[in-house]
């Protein structure tokens, strides 16, 4: 699924539904993480007028998605916990070495966040699938879709500012990294835990 190189194990989804009020803090705080980054972006290449709309769109998006796990666990009595660290985001992160060249740290950023959208969407789909609560399966294959037109846009960036053939190296690379790192996970009520 669009292009991971690892595939979740359902058993994470029992995981998840067994701790469900961590699930969704931790869901909530990405989407909040989400919009921050794509705030970051607007920031950092203001000059980038089409890129600045769209992320201007996601920031959007992604805050309203926040909104709506916030209200889902209202309507269901939780109460939104603390936000952790993600540090499944972290360790992509630190995976392309510290570049002075401008447009090649956008590229790894973007690269970056339509790996964490990419990964994101198909747990979303691990979950909705072995869920028996109809409410919460649709509202996560809602947001699978959703998620699914961020990868594709943060992707079709990435490519757009560097040549294709060394973009796809990098994003193959990066795969190659997050599947090995996701070989170990699947044990924590977290969209990539
Ligand atoms: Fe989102
Ligand atoms: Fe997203």
């Amino acid at each position: 699924m669009l292009g991971l190189k690892f595939e979740t194990e359902t058993s994470w989804a029992d995981v998840a539904k067994n701790g469900l009020q961590q699930l969704l803090t931790d869901h909530a705080f990405a989407e909040q993480k989400a919009a921050s980054n794509a705030v970051s972006i607007i920031i950092n290449y203001s000059e980038e007028t089409e890129m600045v709309k769209d992320m201007s769109d996601i920031a959007i998006e992604e805050m309203e998605h926040f909104r709506m796990v916030h209200h889902l666990m209202v309507d269901r009595g939780m109460v939104l916990g603390q936000a952790t660290k993600n540090d499944y985001a972290l360790k992509l992160q630190k995976f392309f070495p510290h570049t002075g060249n401008r447009k090649e740290a956008l590229i790894h950023r973007l690269l970056v966040a339509a790996l964490i959208e990419a990964r994101s969407c198909e747990r979303f789909k691990v979950f909705a699938d072995n869920m028996e609560d109809e409410e919460l399966s649709k509202f996560y294959i809602d947001l699978m879709i959703s998620e699914a037109n961020h990868y594709t846009l943060f992707l079709g960036y990435a490519r757009k500012y560097m040549d294709k053939k060394i973009v796809d190296k990098k994003w193959n690379d990066l795969l190659s990294f997050e599947a090995e790192m996701m070989k170990n996970r699947g044990n924590m009520a977290k969209v990539h835990g």
